[in-house]
């Protein structure tokens, strides 16, 4: 379970963990300085005598059994320099607790953030963003480690944070536990191996978290796709024995009109990715369970979205697939049509992705009549290479969308570097024998290569965004408010989007 977070007044407790605020050059902040008279001045004593400590971001330092009081620790928590203290600091600062608590042993910590003048945040969203990054970093994935040691069980259960506008606090921490939750919902998605999380089961896992939020859910099988022609998306799947599906979620949040034009999220959602018959190395086959992580994140934006009975129309399609090389599977060479009408020369059977989000985007926009569709994809290692685990890829059919989009990343912290959708990588992907082929064969240049193919599946009227996500989907270390292992990328990002764009 996540940490629980909850906002009180000032009244400090008698016993427990208590963290007050150093800002820095070693300030200690009102309310610790209040209390610093009960303490005899300990506090100041600590901080006169630490040599390290300055007061700096993220700085710890541990009074154990502090003397004058009944409390067992007291931790001096360095804020840094106010005016650098923004929203994505203070979800830093509070991701730093959880390894804080846990170390301590402890269930609870109350924290004093203690608000000085020239903090560049309200009072009420610095503490509702020190308890975001503490809920965001709290969660882990261990429903399947029936032998972990208690000593290797993390303690910490709650944090309070201590201010005088709680209530404030709470109102906007509501939301974000519910963007949380959406996150938690991705990240437990990915994080299941893929003998469990498989087309039939995601399509379940849609139905049973989304449909009491009030999000329409509708499941089309192999059959309904065969007779609307998704040929492409069907070509992937046919080397597995499980059933391909496309999930199709409705959040209307305009009231029950159901009018206006829907956003569309799109997402690849390739629940284990062998390669095919082009098959992958045995060596990190594994990471491609975490192949679905578009398609993860798109159901995790509609749970944060209707959770907090977001203002916008958002429908969200996944096309969820396993790709398996066996006597059924799809060829080197095989010439497959897509919903759009458009042949395909399948060369590679590894480059699946785009092969599916091709009939996705065309069945979302044929369907839906869209102005705006944002994919998302775990599409290729080529964006790996270009931007590491850091960036994810952003391509767009206009300026003004990838404009918002990197507005969007700026403010969650969920880092896009924009990418080129050009159409000299148009050229690459011309077919001798079919409209077009699925890999350019060069060498360089594969993300860009991939968009490119999906743009041929775009139409003109639409204005479309493309996320290359494989670097990003899966953290092989602890970073910022994500523990290592599923991000959850995405689902912030696009929730505030949505809220920034399409909710006025
Ligand atoms: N799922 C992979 C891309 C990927 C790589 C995701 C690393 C996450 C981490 C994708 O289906 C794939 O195999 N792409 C190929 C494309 C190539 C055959 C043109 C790749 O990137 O090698
Ligand atoms: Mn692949
Ligand atoms: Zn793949």
């Amino acid at each position: 379970m996540p940490i629980k977070v909850s906002f009180t007044d000032l009244q400090l407790p008698k016993k427990g963990v208590v963290i007050f605020a150093v800002y820095d050059g070693k300030k200690l902040g009102k309310t610790a300085l209040e209390h610093d008279k009960k303490l005899d001045g300990l506090l100041a004593n600590t901080l006169e005598n630490a040599n390290r400590f300055k007061g700096k971001k993220g700085e710890m330092l541990t009074l154990v059994s502090p003397a004058g009081s009944m409390l067992s620790h007291i931790v001096l928590l360095g804020m840094g320099d106010p005016a650098k203290l923004d929203t994505l600091a203070a979800q830093e600062l509070g991701a730093g607790l959880v390894g804080l608590i846990n170390s301590l042993g402890e269930k609870s910590a109350l924290l004093v953030p203690d608000w000085a003048e020239g903090v560049a945040l309200s009072e009420e969203a610095l503490a509702a963003n020190i308890g975001f990054g503490t809920c965001l970093k709290s969660y882990r994935f261990d429903k399947y480690r029936t032998t972990l040691k208690p000593e290797d069980k993390p303690t910490a259960e709650r944090l309070a944070i201590a201010t005088p506008v709680a209530k404030e606090a709470l109102t906007l921490y509501g939301r974000l536990e519910k963007v949380a939750d959406g996150v938690f919902f991705t990240r437990d998605l990915v994080s299941e191996p893929p003998n469990v999380l498989y087309p039939a089961t995601m399509a379940d896992a849609a139905r049973s978290q989304l449909a009491d939020l009030g999000v329409e859910v509708e499941v089309l099988g192999e059959a309904e796709m065969k007779k609307l022609g998704m040929n492409t998306l069907l070509a992937v799947g046919q080397g597995s024995e499980k059933e391909s599906k496309l999930v199709v979620m409705k959040y209307y949040g305009q009231g029950k009109t159901k009018a206006g034009d829907p956003v569309v999220l799109v997402g690849k959602g390739v629940t284990f990715d062998t390669g095919g018959i082009s098959i992958k190395p045995a060596d990190g086959m594994w990471d491609m369970k975490y192949d679905m992580g578009g398609a993860g994140a798109v159901l995790g934006t509609m749970m944060a979205l209707a959770g907090r009975k977001a203002k916008a129309t958002v429908f969200g399609v996944i096309a969820c697939v396993e790709n398996m090389p066996d006597g059924n599977a799809q060829r080197p060479g095989d010439i497959v049509t897509s919903m759009s009408g458009q042949t395909v020369e399948v060369l590679n059977t590894d480059a699946e992705g785009r092969l599916i989000l091709a009939d996705a985007l065309w069945y979302a926009q044929d369907k839906f009549k869209p102005k705006v569709v944002v994919d998302l994809a775990t599409l290729t290692g080529a964006i790996v290479v270009a931007l590491g685990n850091h960036f994810a890829g952003l391509y767009a059919t206009t300026q003004s969308l990838a404009d918002q989009l990197l507005t969007a990343s700026k403010a969650t912290g969920e880092r896009l570097w924009q990418m080129p959708l050009d159409a000299v990588y148009d050229k690459e992907m011309e077919s001798d024998v079919a409209d077009i082929k699925n890999i350019s064969g060069g060498r360089g240049g594969g993300s860009a290569n991939a968009a490119a193919f999906l743009r041929k599946f775009i139409k003109p009227e639409t204005e479309w965004a493309h996320l290359d996500i494989a670097g990003t989907a899966w953290a092989n270390k602890d970073q910022g408010v994500t523990p290592k292992g599923a991000v959850g990328f995405g689902v912030r990002l696009l929730d505030q989007w949505i809220a920034a764009n399409h909710e006025g």
